[in-house]
């Protein structure tokens, strides 16, 4: 297989001249793959419906399930939404540039394949410096996905996205590691009270200083007929090829188990615990925002480990590590 072209760019101080060059790709209808604070993106020209089409192709995604929508201005973000609220305004001014993407009713114009022919939007304002710099270059909206096949470990660094994707895209600017780890926070504000649907490194103690209320969407009562279900709610997301399991007691795990390599994912401070001969381990710190920095690249170096599971060892069951149970639940649902 061959490789996309990788493009590397300092998150310190991004080399200008490249990122014209990607940025002449987006808006040739090309592919490119870059950094956010969250996770890689992959990237087409929002307003190019062909462009956009190539990212369903590419991550093999269902072509219903919306893509966000990246602007490197809160300007930007208004023409796409209609009407831009007051509550929309307040929010994007605090949180933007960050890890916060907003549902908003879309404007006609975008087209119907970015939003899977839903009539609203998630807008988001990455605070990634070459992200940021890239969108601002390219002076377009930049419709993207996590830069990963569908279901599969998000990307956190570019190796992470050739690997998963290869030459199925045109470029790769490679950033570095990024630092939030996980996915953006999404906020519906199209429901009658601002509602998360995929939790993130900006809580709900957060929004709700700004906002009078805000109800979690796994709280509230399905209704089929007005909620369509968030594929980043469907049970199976963010998963390793190697099976997962969740473990309270790691001990217990290796009484009952001897047969193969486990991959285990440990808290730093369980120091005592021995895995054995032929396992491989990897440790996270135990305080939830440097977990989440750290989780899919441990995910990523286990499951290609060649080990027959992973075992990951449950973090505190408590608000702060939210986001990061959500992917992990989702990482040890069987099957896809
Ligand atoms: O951090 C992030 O958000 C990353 C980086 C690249 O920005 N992007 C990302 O995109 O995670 P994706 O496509 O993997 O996840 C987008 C999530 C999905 O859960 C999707 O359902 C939800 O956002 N979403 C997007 N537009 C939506 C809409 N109009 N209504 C409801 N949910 C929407
Ligand atoms: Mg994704």
């Amino acid at each position: 297989m061959s490789k996309p072209t990788v493009l590397r760019v300092d998150p310190d101080a991004p080399e200008i001249d490249r990122l014209d060059r990607a940025a002449d790709v987006l808006t040739e209808g090309g592919l490119v793959a870059f950094p956010t604070e969250t996770v890689y993106g992959l990237g087409a020209h929002a307003l190019d419906p062909e462009a956009v089409e190539r990212i369903f192709e590419v991550k093999d995604r269902p072509e219903t399930h919306p893509l966000i929508v990246h602007v490197g201005d809160i300007e930007v973000a208004m023409q796409w939404s209609d009407p831009w609220s007051e509550e929309a305004q307040r929010l994007a001014e605090h949180f933007w540039p960050g890890p916060l993407t907003l549902i908003v009713p879309r404007n006609s114009r975008l087209p119907a394949e970015v939003t899977g022919g839903l009539e609203t939007v998630g807008l988001r304002m990455p605070s990634h410096p070459v992200g940021m710099a890239l969108l601002r270059r390219a002076d377009l909206p930049v419709a993207a996905p996590s830069a990963n096949p569908h279901q599969h470990l998000s990307p956190t660094r570019a190796e992470h996205v050739v690997h998963g994707l290869g030459e199925r895209v045109d470029m790769v600017i490679d950033g570095g590691a990024t630092d939030v780890g996980i996915e953006s926070t999404v906020l519906s504000l199209c429901e009658d009270v601002p509602t998360i649907l995929r939790p993130g490194a900006i809580g709900r103690d957060h929004l709700a200083s700004l906002l009078d209320s805000v109800a979690w969407a796994d709280d509230a009562v399905p209704d089929p007929e007005t909620r369509r279900p968030s594929p980043g709610m469907s049970a199976r997301h963010y998963a390793p090829e190697t099976r997962v399991r969740l473990a309270a007691e790691v001990e217990d795990v290796v009484e009952l188990d001897d047969s193969g390599a486990i991959g285990w994912l440990l808290l730093d401070g369980s120091s005592e615990f021995e895995p054995r001969a032929g396992d491989v381990v990897e440790r996270l710190p135990s305080e939830p925002a440097s977990y989440a920095a750290g989780l899919y690249a441990a995910l990523h170096n286990l499951d290609r480990a060649s080990c027959t599971r992973i075992v990951v060892q449950s973090p505190p069951r408590h608000e702060g590590w939210r986001a990061v149970w959500n992917r992990l639940e989702r990482a040890s649902t069987p099957g896809r």
